[in-house]
């Protein structure tokens, strides 16, 4: 099978958790074209996650939103863009829940322009693919069995997840009524370097690293499907270059944890590292659960391995340690997002509880 080149790939929120892990996997993969990167930079979107790629010759950087049509146009007509791989978005539930109205703009306006600018700009041209990251939310909640297929009815139950079914939507409704190549990944829960730590598994570390209250929603016993953010990264980048235009592609870890078990794995770490603070799943707090809580995700991903060869290559033993360990290392990373609105958001979501 010949692989798909591009020559010109616009990475929208590139200076976001994985928009950036995907960025130093391009290069790592010595990708011979350019790079360019529109991001808002809203408190998610950190200029330091690139701070290694700022000064390469093939990477440029624009600070712009999606839901600014005409900046957004003159910047993929300048460069000449062949692929944009689409990760910027509203990302977290909780904010979600506390204020939808980004959510919208972001997640459906925003993608919608692109699109629009797409299929404006790609009219006559050969190669060209717009591929666009989303989530396995899209499809709703499962109980203690079963899995998340590609053809699974949607059923978001979040602003956020309903904001991202709807952008998914509007993807695929450009591939049959314009024919515009597209392809559409949806992913379970990503872990590793780079995340914003109002993430489960990011906070924990800075909680457990400060002797802070560990927040548990609800039982703790709600089911996430845990993948490395390389991992992820490896398969978006096997889509582009093989995935069949119009497909959906599910990505997951086939690594399921209750929460509170993954929490006081992460605690056990925490006691090997640190002795004297032990046993650190002390510090576990249940707290208020999140109002319309997925129990289970699950996904299947049969397809992406079956067809395209992609596997994970990361155990969650050690992708949890050097996650852990790059939290550990990089304190000027952690204390310049401290230094920002950091905690006023975290009192704010907690106190609401
Ligand atoms: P993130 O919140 O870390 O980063 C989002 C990036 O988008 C930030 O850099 C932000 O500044 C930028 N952004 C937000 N609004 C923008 C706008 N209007 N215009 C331009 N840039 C804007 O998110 P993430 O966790 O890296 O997620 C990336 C994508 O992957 C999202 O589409 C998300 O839905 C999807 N996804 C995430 C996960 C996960 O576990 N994190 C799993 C599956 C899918
Ligand atoms: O499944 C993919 C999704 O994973 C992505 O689409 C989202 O962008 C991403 O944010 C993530 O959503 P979740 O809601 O699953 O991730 P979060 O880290 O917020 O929570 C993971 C689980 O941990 C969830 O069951 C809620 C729980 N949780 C979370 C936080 C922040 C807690 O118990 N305590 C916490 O403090």
């Amino acid at each position: 099978m010949s692989k798909r080149q591009f020559n010109n790939i616009l990475i929208t929120g590139g200076s976001g958790f994985i928009g950036a892990n995907f960025i130093h996997y391009l290069f790592k993969q010595e990708f011979q074209g350019n790079v360019i990167n529109i991001d808002k930079l809203t408190y998610a979107g950190n200029p330091e996650n690139l701070k290694d790629i700022e000064k390469k010759s093939k990477y440029f950087f624009y600070q712009a939103d999606i839901c600014d049509y005409d900046k957004c146009k003159d910047i993929i007509l300048k460069h000449n863009i062949d692929c944009v791989v689409h990760f910027a978005a509203e990302s977290h539930v909780d904010r979600s829940i506390h204020g939808p109205k980004d959510f919208i703009y972001t997640n459906i306006i925003g993608t919608f322009n692109l699109l629009e600018i797409c299929r404006n700009l790609w009219k006559d041209k050969d190669n060209t693919l717009f591929h666009h990251i989303s989530t396995d939310e899209v499809f709703g909640s499962l109980g203690d069995s079963g899995y998340f297929f590609e053809n699974t009815p949607y059923d978001p139950r979040s602003p956020y997840s309903a904001s991202k079914a709807s952008s998914d939507h509007l993807v695929s409704a450009y591939f049959h009524t314009y024919e515009l190549p597209v392809t559409i990944s949806n992913c379970s829960n990503n872990y590793g370097a780079y995340q914003f730590p109002e993430k489960l598994i990011p906070l924990m570390i800075l909680n457990l690293q400060e002797g802070e209250n560990l927040p548990v929603y609800g039982d703790g016993k709600n089911i996430r499907d845990w993948l490395y953010v390389e991992d992820h990264c490896s398969g978006i980048y096997s889509i582009i270059q093989n995935g069949n235009v119009g497909e959906t592609y599910n990505i997951g870890g086939e690594n399921e944890w209750e929460n509170i078990k993954l929490v006081n794995k992460m605690c056990s770490i925490m006691d090997e590292l640190f002795p004297d603070n032990s046993p650190h799943n002390k510090l576990i707090t249940y707290v208020k659960d999140r109002p319309g809580h997925d129990r289970r995700y699950a996904i299947n991903c049969n397809k992406i391995k079956d067809e395209l060869g992609w596997k994970q290559s990361v155990d969650f033993e050690t992708g949890l340690r050097k996650t852990i360990n790059w939290y550990l290392s990089n304190t000027n990373w952690i204390n310049n997002i401290k230094s920002g609105t950091y905690k006023n958001w975290l009192q704010k979501n907690y106190e609401s509880r």
